[in-house]
């Protein structure tokens, strides 16, 4: 049992009801009910289980560190009683992300998203978990780098002496599996030069520049790679601390007052605006979306997430607020604007990065009727 503490998240979709929209109770509730388990033999400190959409979270804290099989083996022995019941129920999809069936000591690369940080605790440490539907890991490296690089969102680049050393980002490259670190402000027109193709270039790590303080983990599993074929976008999670030396809450928040746009949406094939939502409305809907994103503040504390007298979690269910009213309204209006198009790009994503496809069939069956040009 290490002196540090562990941020878990880790999700899977199982199935929905209805098709590909949200987590249905009994799923949630097996969740609960195996965590609930865990915490009791002491496996785990504390939990909470939620959903983004059809992925079913569960947030773990524990002292058992990054990768720890006794940890990813809870997650998938829970995601496989969740999946027995979807299928079941005949949900729809049920089962889609436990893509192999036997468990080798750490979900990472077996279907499952994990995004995992550990470090020693501040004397206050604010956490803000954040957990996107109908996308993909690179959908937060927009918001990352207003975070941690940009001053005209984060005024504690500019104005808080503790912060002027700058942040470090590692960079993967998913395609090729490799990494980079870029440091900020020196290297950011070569960082956004990279993450300014979020389908490939994928910010997994964020460190404060000064002392390697650990500041932000995403997850960076695509599915599709996994699978050696396009079976799903991964849908993201991420871990960010905030406050006393890092960007405070409301700068962590800041780059979400507006919709921006991810791959996903429909059929994963399309460009969707992204909107913050409460946990209750974390279910996609129109054209499969818009995709969402939702965000989870608590407290971390003696290796638990601070709770109430009666001992539940404190969590804050932050995007809820009417400060994100005015970015909601932006995706459906955003929304509206690329449905029109139809499948014309750049509404529709480029061929390259489609989940679905009829293009090779189409081709081969023009193959005679294409007549050359002169
Ligand atoms: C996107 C997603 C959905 C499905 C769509 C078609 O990540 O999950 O948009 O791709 O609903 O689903 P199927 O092919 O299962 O009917
Ligand atoms: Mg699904
Ligand atoms: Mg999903």
């Amino acid at each position: 049992m290490s002196s540090k503490t562990t941020v878990s998240i880790i999700k899977a979709d199982l199935g929905s009801l209805a098709g590909h929209h949200v987590v249905p109770e009994p799923l949630l509730a097996i969740a609960r009910k195996e965590l609930k388990k865990a915490q009791e033999e002491g496996l785990i400190n504390s939990y909470y289980v939620f959903n983004a959409g059809d992925d079913l979270q569960l947030l773990m804290v524990h002292q058992k560190g990054e990768g720890n099989p006794e940890i990813h083996k809870l997650a998938w022995e829970t995601f496989q009683k969740a999946a027995e019941k979807s299928r079941a129920l005949k949900l729809y999809a049920a089962g889609q992300d436990i893509l192999k069936t036997a468990f080798s000591g750490n979900v990472r690369g077996m279907g499952p998203g994990v995004a995992e940080m550990e470090f020693e605790e501040r004397p206050s440490d604010p956490i803000v978990v954040f957990a996107m539907d109908k996308t993909e890991p690179g959908a937060f490296n927009y918001p990352l780098f207003r975070i941690f690089a940009d001053p005209f969102n984060t005024a504690g680049l500019v104005i808080d002496p503790s912060m002027i050393g700058g942040f470090k980002f590692e960079v993967l490259d998913v395609i090729e599996h490799k990494k980079v670190v870029l440091k900020c402000p020196e290297e950011m027109y070569e960082l956004v030069a990279l993450i300014g193709s979020p389908g490939r270039y994928v910010v997994s790590h964020v460190w404060k520049a000064s002392d390697d303080m650990v500041c932000a983990a995403t997850s960076t599993t695509r599915l599709s790679l996994i699978a050696g074929k396009y079976v799903g976008k991964d849908d993201p999670v991420c871990i960010v601390r905030a406050q006393h030396g890092l960007p405070a809450l409301g700068e962590v928040l800041a780059p979400f007052m507006h919709s921006y746009f991810v791959e996903g949406w429909m059929r994963g094939s399309h460009w969707g605006p992204l909107m913050p939502v409460g946990l209750k409305d974390s279910r996609c809907t129109v054209f499969d979306g818009p995709p969402r994103v939702v965000a989870l503040g608590f407290q971390v504390s003696d290796g638990k997430i601070a709770q109430d007298d009666d001992g539940n979690p404190m969590i804050s269910d932050i995007f809820e607020d009417v400060a994100f009213e005015m970015a909601r309204k932006e995706a459906v209006e955003y929304a509206a604007v690329l449905r029109r198009m139809g499948e014309f790009e750049p509404a529709r994503l480029g061929p390259e990065s489609m989940e679905y496809t009829t293009l090779p069939k189409v081709l081969e069956k023009l193959k005679d009727k294409f007549k050359k040009v002169d």
